[in-house]
């Protein structure tokens, strides 16, 4: 198979004039009347052609908008791309973030091997240079990740490489800035491989298949080690929701279990943390089958799990001084003569009882155990992510992910830890009406509420199994994919998650 686009980030002190690469990425925010100095000294270069653009209006610095200046001799770059950063009052690091995938979007769109970017600048002091140049580089990921492991007809394709440069002329800030990139740099990198593994249909990604790919990322990370529990292990566990889920598949069922430890003493005072991720690798519904056209992009429903295990390669490589436990429990969701079926009641690893009703109500049945699973290895927190419900869907659109849970400070720090990065989360309610809805008359629990409220039902099924343990819960239904490519980067799986997740856990080791 082809590998992914191989792109590396480093920072360099150079002018833009003088700096050689085959696009230069400048930014600009918008209703400024003056370039700065930098800027007016590249334009003098380029005979005012930037002046030129914005006097004609045919350039106005709008977020997210790029425009293609030629270079000439006089100045090191092929080409010059203005990067709009809108209005410096709005901006925040996502602003940063997206203008660098959106100048990494078009480089790899104009087949270009290099890129430099002055981003930041424009910014001045608003923002810390280190978390700038964190956001530049997980923008930079983001932007020029393309996926085509399986296009062997290339004539047309990308180049095989992109080398990014972060520029400044301040030596200082170079330094700084360096900091951030390397952070970034990691969790981008996690994210691109999440994609990848995400965007692998189902013939090629079963349960079986995405645990030897856990086991080969916990055999290449320091720090981390993954045990997988087959099906005649999860026999012995009685993990009936996982069985029953999977009981339908060729591809038997797994649990995967990530620990990561950090070296070196840990804060007593520091959670650890149990990070549970869906990973149906196919969900056609089961017996309760899905139409077709629902049925499309379900090789996607196993993008919590992986945003789960590309979470735990980002926090090792960081070093994080948390201990977190990466738990991914991996079925395929299909009909046989083996399936699941309406009607039957599982008795969950938990000793609960849940009465099946719809058998496409499968993410809440595998993560019960999953759940259960993070209580007995006694994690003081608990965090949930999964393509659980269209319903979420309906409620928040492709822009956010549904952010449930039974503890406020947990969430806040959540929507703190989603706040800088393009991975957006909305609070929704599960409390004790959803609860009540659950309740089955023949077993503990039932697998599907009324008609409404879906995501915060299936929400409230799930908090059943936490306990005492402060928990929360990422419903990333719709936020999974793209389904058109836009300015930020092409179709496919997004890596939701590992952002926000590897955020979350640095975030608590900084206190
Ligand atoms: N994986 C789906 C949810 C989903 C739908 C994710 C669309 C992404 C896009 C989940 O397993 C599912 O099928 N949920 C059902 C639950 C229902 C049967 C109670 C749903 O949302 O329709
Ligand atoms: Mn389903
Ligand atoms: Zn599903």
């Amino acid at each position: 198979m082809k590998e992914i686009i191989n792109v590396e980030v480093r920072t360099r002190k150079s002018e833009l004039s003088k700096c050689a690469t085959d696009v230069l990425a400048v930014g600009m925010l918008s209703g400024v009347k003056r370039l700065d100095k930098t800027v007016r000294e590249l334009d003098s270069k380029l005979d005012g052609a930037i002046e030129k653009l914005i006097e004609l209006g045919d350039f106005k610095g709008k977020e997210g908008s790029v425009e293609i200046i030629y270079g000439n001799d006089r100045i090191g770059a092929r080409r010059v791309l203005l990067v709009g950063l809108g209005e410096k009052k709005k901006a925040t690091l996502d602003t940063i973030r997206k203008a660098a995938a959106a100048a990494a979007n078009k480089a790899v769109s104009l087949k270009s091997k290099s890129i430099a970017m002055a981003l930041h600048q424009q910014m001045g002091r608003k923002f810390d240079a280190k978390r700038m140049g964190q956001a530049i580089a997980q923008g930079a990921y983001f932007g020029s990740y393309r996926y085509d492991e399986f296009v062997t007809e290339s004539e047309n394709g990308r180049a095989k490489s992109l080398a990014v440069e972060v520029i400044d002329c301040d030596a200082s800030a170079v330094r700084k800035v360096d900091k951030g990139v390397k952070i970034g740099s990691v969790i981008g990198q996690a994210q691109s491989l999440g994609r990848t593994i995400a965007n692998r249909p189902g013939n090629v990604i079963n349960p079986p298949a995405l645990a030897a790919v856990a086991k080969k990322i916990a055999n290449e990370t320091s720090g981390l080690s993954c045990t997988v529990f087959d099906e005649k292990e999860l026999e012995q566990k009685k993990m009936g929701g996982i069985l029953a889920v999977g009981g339908g598949s060729a591809t038997k069922p797994r649990l995967i279990v990530l620990k990561y430890s950090p070296s070196g003493k840990r804060s007593a005072k520091l959670p650890v943390v149990g990070l549970v991720g869906k990973a149906i690798t196919f969900d056609s519904g089961g017996l309760s089958i899905k139409p077709a056209s629902w049925m499309q992009d379900m090789k996607f429903d196993k993008s919590g799990g992986i945003a789960v295990l590309c979470t735990m390669k980002a926090i090792a490589e960081l070093k994080c001084p948390v201990k977190v436990y990466g738990i991914i429990p991996a079925a395929e969701n299909v009909p046989s003569a083996t399936s699941y079926r309406p009607g039957d009641i599982i008795t969950t690893f938990s000793g609960k009882t849940v009465e099946v009703q719809n058998t496409d109500a499968e993410g809440r049945i595998i993560l019960c155990d999953a759940l259960h699973y993070a209580v007995k290895q006694k994690c003081d927190v608990i965090v949930d992510i999964a393509t659980l419900t269209g319903a979420c869907m309906v409620a928040l659109g492709k822009y956010k992910a549904g952010l449930m849970g039974n503890d406020d400070r947990l969430i806040k720090q959540l929507q703190r830890a989603s706040e800088n990065s393009g991975e957006k989360v909305w609070p929704m309610p599960s409390g004790d009406e959803y609860a009540e809805e659950m309740k089955s008359k023949i077993a503990d629990l039932k697998n599907v509420g009324s008609k409404w409220g879906g995501a915060c039902t299936a929400a409230a099924f799930l908090k059943q199994f936490v306990g005492e343990v402060k928990w929360a819960h990422i419903d990333m239904a719709g936020v999974d994919m793209f389904s058109v490519s836009d300015k930020l980067g092409g179709v496919g799986a997004t890596g939701f998650g590992v952002q926000l997740l590897t955020s979350y856990l640095m975030q608590l080791a900084e206190k």
